[in-house]
This record gives C-alpha cells, structure tokens and sequence, in this order.
C-alpha cells in the first residue's frame, strides 16, 4: 500500500485493500505506542487543522497523534481565521498549502474539504463534514476487530438512529468494505440516501458484504455483534429540531431490551461520542427541559454497561489519525 501525497476526505475514494491496510497500519503504530518503542515518521512536518465546529476527540487525537510522530500542529478555531468568513477556501487552501505538508478540515460541506484538497495541492483529511466522518470509521473498525475478535466479514453491525447523516453513512460504506453484514436500522425518514446506499451496494459487490436498510428494530438487530449509534441532533443543526427528533427516534434508543433482543450475550455498544446517556451538560439539560426524557440515543444503563466500548473506540481515534497522517504524509 503506498498512499504517500493522498488525500482522506471520503472512505469511498480507497480500495478495500487500502481501508484495511490503514486498520493494519494502526494497529502496528498502536502496538510501538504501547510498547514505548514508536519510531517518528513525521519529524518536520507541520499539519494545520481547521475545525470550523467544535470537537474534543478529534482536534485531540490529530495533536496528539501528531506529537508522538514528530510533527508540529496549528490549530485554527471556529473563529480565529479568515476562512469562511473574508476570504474563501480556495484561497485559504492556496495559502496554507504554502505552510503546511497536510491539513484536517472539519466543516459543514463535503464540497469545502474537497476544494481544500484541489487548491492546496497537499493531503488534506477529513474530521468530519455533513456527509462523511472518515476518520471514524477507522477508529470504529480497529475497536471491532479488538473486541469480537472476529474477522470482519464475520461480524454483524447493526446502526440504530439517523442514518442520513455522516456517521450513519459513513458507517453503512465502511462496513460494506471491510465485508461486514451492516444493518442500518431507522425509520423510512431517516434512512440514508440512495447515493450512500449505492456506494455500500457497489463495495457489497466486491467484499460479499451484506447491507440491510429496515425500519423494525427487532429485525435489525438480531444477531448483531455491534450495536452502535450516534447523537439524534448533529451539529450545525436548529435547537427547534429536538421535539421532532426525539417523537421520530424515541423508538430507536438503545437500551436493555435492544441489547437483549441482538439474542447475543457478547454484543458490544459503541458510539462516536459526544452521547446523550445521562443529560447532566448543559445541553442536556436543555433537552430533558423540553423533552422530559432522561437520556436519548443510548440509555445510561447501556452506556456505563460492560458491552459498551465507547471509550476504547475513542482512544483508538488517535491511533487511527496516526496511521492516516503517517500513510499520506510518510508512505506507508
Ligand atoms: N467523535 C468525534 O468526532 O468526536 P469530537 O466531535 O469530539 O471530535
Ligand atoms: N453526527 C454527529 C457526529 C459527531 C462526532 C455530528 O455531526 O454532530
């Protein structure tokens, strides 16, 4: 595998071989991390990232990451620079391609981290759009393999919540690549959309992948290995959604009895995280207000429960970004 000078902005612009020789790439670099003897591939390299919203694991996992290898990070915040804002991303990718021998965006547009790639002429990678979290999957895959332990044309995945927007989506495409029986579970209104469903369909061919799309909870998650989900209302979306989202997805929660009806004692709960299983932030708050329920996509019992990963799938965001930035900026 030599993706040396690409780019990362979707899962669908690499072979199977690749998504899984980047999984086989982290899991060396997480192995030289562990064991104290990890060799630096990035010494001079600096590595701008954008974040035009907010995040914790990934912002941290990119300078981490970026540290223990050598290179020098910039962060630039939702606020402090220009792009967007006076100055288009055209001419910030002519700028900061300039600078930097990578950069990570995280926005709204897909089409604003592809621009970025086209104008900066270095490697860009995605922290998430709209459309794709990438990144993610990477991490999600890695914890799977860690957990059940089985090859992943042997695991069942099954997503239950909004299966429309990036996580939802990315994770039917990566599932479907690495061979997986991917089930997104949701109702008809947030099921994913027919190019996401056709990008799946098309790796299904090569991978035997199995892809599943159903609005009944029951069917969808029996057998499951993984049961994941992610947040009902993402970024960048209007608080006056809530009511509505919560009416459409109350049905889809993850707890005890969606654990139980998967008829599979060692399934595992995982989640990107942040999570609305107990609403003691602020903004959970503010929804337990308006909602009166006590916890949304995933129940506290669930969540806290020993079938629940979610804080192995977030370190292994690190371990994942480095393997990313290691093969686009090092070769690998
Ligand atoms: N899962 C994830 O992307 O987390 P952050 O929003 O904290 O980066
Ligand atoms: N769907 C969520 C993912 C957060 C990591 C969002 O876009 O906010």
């Amino acid at each position: 595998m030599n993706l040396r000078g690409r780019s990362f902005l979707k899962e669908s612009d690499f072979t199977p071989a690749e998504w899984l020789g980047l999984i086989e790439l982290a899991t060396s670099l997480k192995k030289e991390t562990k064991e104290g003897h990890e060799r630096q591939r990035l010494l001079g390299k600096s590595i701008g990232l954008i974040f035009e919203k907010t995040s914790t694991r990934t912002r941290c996992a990119f300078e981490v990451a970026a540290f223990q290898q050598g290179a020098h990070t910039t962060y630039l915040d939702p606020v402090s620079s220009q792009i967007g804002h006076k100055e288009s991303v055209a001419d910030t990718a002519r700028v900061l391609g300039r600078f930097y021998d990578g950069i990570e965006f995280r926005g709204d547009r897909q089409a604003d981290v592809e621009a970025l790639a086209k104008f900066s002429g270095v490697p860009v990678f995605n922290g998430l759009t709209d459309d794709w979290h990438p990144t993610q999957m990477l991490a999600d895959a890695l914890t799977i393999r860690e957990h059940t332990g089985k090859p992943f044309d042997q695991v069942v995945h099954a997503y239950l919540g909004d299966g429309r927007f990036n996580t939802g989506r990315s994770l039917l495409v990566s599932s479907a690549m690495l061979g997986m029986d991917v089930r997104i579970v949701a109702p008809v209104a947030y099921q994913p959309d027919a190019e996401a469903i056709a990008i799946a369909r098309q790796f299904a061919q090569e991978t035997g992948a199995r892809i599943t799309i159903t609005d009944d909870v029951a069917t969808g998650v029996a057998g499951a290995d993984v049961i994941s989900t992610d947040v009902w209302v993402s970024m960048g979306e209007p608080k006056e959604v809530w009511n509505q989202r919560v009416a459409d997805l109350a049905d889809y929660q993850v707890n005890a009895q969606v654990m139980a009806q998967t008829g599979n004692p060692d399934a595992i709960f995982m989640h990107c995280l942040p999570a609305f299983h107990d609403l003691e932030t602020a903004v959970g708050r503010q929804v337990y207000e308006a909602t009166g329920m006590d916890a949304l996509e995933v129940t506290e019992e669930v969540f806290s429960s020993p079938a629940s990963v979610v804080f192995d799938q977030a370190e292994n965001r690190m371990h994942t970004i480095k393997a990313v930035m290691v093969a686009m900026l090092a070769g690998a």
